[in-house]
């Protein structure tokens, strides 16, 4: 829905004397297509998703975990009276930000708050007051596998358990004319999305497979706008991996194309793609791990958070109109203080403990599983995505 609104953005604005804005919409939209046909289509698809929550039941909406009592818990209960570890990547904002202050908040976890600028991290977590006692910012620049790599390594001498691994960071970059590159030469969505955060899971697995807490999760943010089974996916440019041979070229101009699907280069069709693959790849570990370690793979649509940097690189007009337009147009917004109760959900509930899911909430905030796309489904592109992706991190 986020991204999918970028097409719904009226076309005229006045402010009335009152100082009330008002907006009006023309046939042409962002991207050429009719406004007023996403509207009907977007309350339709609003309708089909609370139809849809109606028909599955949903699973839980709190993000409360009751305490154990200490006389009575069981050995099983006894593990939990320990905090637990969480690593949130990109906690230095916007969801990872509002995640880390929810299970921080709780005094139940200590949360490592996993950010390419430190002193923005140490002052983020000051501005929402977590506690001291609750955080440590560690450096870590997906864009980087070095950097990764370093930042697994420190994280172990640390000494700390890892009970759940949170792959939230991102960047996108929809106005962008030419590609940017990560360290090693990959496209930087794809590059910072998908294989950055493809590695630290890999690395980090041995670690949240020791972890002695109650449940161990490894959680990789995911999107609508990558799922063209909604509304939103269906807004151009549309996530399409292809047959992959951009990534299997190396997802950079020398050899072949930086598009995954070896087309031309579209930073918003970058992001979308790099969604898919962190959709893909969540069920990949679930296929490979969840039987043999015990860990729950999940994925998320944590709705659409208008205000977070995620948008910093989009037209100033944008950002200035999307935030109203969602909370009053097509109520679809979130704010950061919700969608981060939904990720500390995911993270922290006992009740999600299903492994291979994609959850998202209906309009009551309650949460369900919900239908990834038939490429975001699909287990043959997973296992070459895998395959790929292990030897372009050098994994293989
Ligand atoms: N906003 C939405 O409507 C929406 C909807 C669906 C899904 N999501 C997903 O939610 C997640 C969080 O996005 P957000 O909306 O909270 O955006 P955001 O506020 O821009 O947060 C993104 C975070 O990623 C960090 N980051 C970017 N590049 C990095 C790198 N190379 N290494 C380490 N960290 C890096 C940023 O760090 P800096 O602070 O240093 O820039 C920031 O902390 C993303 O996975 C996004 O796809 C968002």
């Amino acid at each position: 829905m986020a991204l999918q609104a970028s097409s719904l953005l009226p076309t005229a604005v006045t402010i009335h004397k009152g100082g009330k804005p008002s907006f009006s919409f023309k046939d042409v939209g962002f991207f050429g297509d009719s406004v007023s046909d996403y509207i009907r289509a977007e309350y339709k698809s609003s309708l089909v998703l609370r139809n849809k929550a109606l028909q599955v039941r949903p699973i839980r909406a709190q993000t409360a975990t009751a305490s154990p009592d200490i006389e009575q818990a069981s050995p099983e209960e006894k593990k939990t009276l320990r905090k637990g570890t969480v690593i949130i990547t990109g906690a230095s904002s916007g969801l990872g930000l509002a995640t880390a202050k929810a299970l921080a908040d709780t005094g139940k976890w200590h949360v490592i708050m996993a950010c390419r600028n430190f002193l923005k991290a140490e002052k983020a977590a000051k501005s929402v007051a977590i506690d001291k006692e609750n955080y440590t910012v560690m450096h870590l620049d997906l864009a980087s596998l070095d950097s990764v790599r370093q930042f697994a390594d420190n994280f172990r001498q640390s000494g700390r358990p890892l009970d759940v691994l949170v792959c939230n960071a991102a960047v996108y970059l929809p106005t962008a004319k030419e590609p940017s590159y990560t360290a090693e030469g990959f496209e930087l969505s794809v590059g910072t999305n998908h294989l950055g955060h493809f590695l630290l899971a890999r690395l980090l697995l041995d670690d949240l497979k020791k972890s002695d807490y109650s449940f161990k999760r490894l959680i990789i943010v995911g999107s609508i706008t990558g799922n063209t089974n909604t509304l939103a996916g269906n807004v151009p440019p549309k996530a399409n991996l292809g047959d992959l041979r951009g990534l299997a070229g190396g997802l950079n101009r020398i050899n072949n194309s930086v598009m995954i699907d070896g087309g031309e280069f579209d930073g918003a069709k970058a992001y979308k793609d790099s969604k898919v693959c962190n959709m893909l790849a969540m069920q990949e570990f679930h296929r490979r791990y969840h039987e043999e370690t015990g860990v729950t793979f999940a994925s998320l649509y944590p709705g659409c958070i208008a205000t977070t940097g995620l948008f910093r690189e989009h037209i100033p007009l944008f950002r200035l109109l999307f935030p109203p337009f969602q909370k009053y147009i097509t109520k679809g917004y979130v704010s950061e203080e919700e969608a981060g109760k939904r990720l500390a959900q995911v993270v922290s509930d006992p009740s999600l403990e299903k492994s291979g899911v994609y959850w998202s909430w209906n309009k009551n905030s309650s949460s369900f599983e919900n239908q990834l796309s038939k490429e975001a489904s699909d287990a043959e592109k997973a296992r070459r995505l895998w395959e790929i992706s292990e030897k372009l991190v050098g994994l293989a």
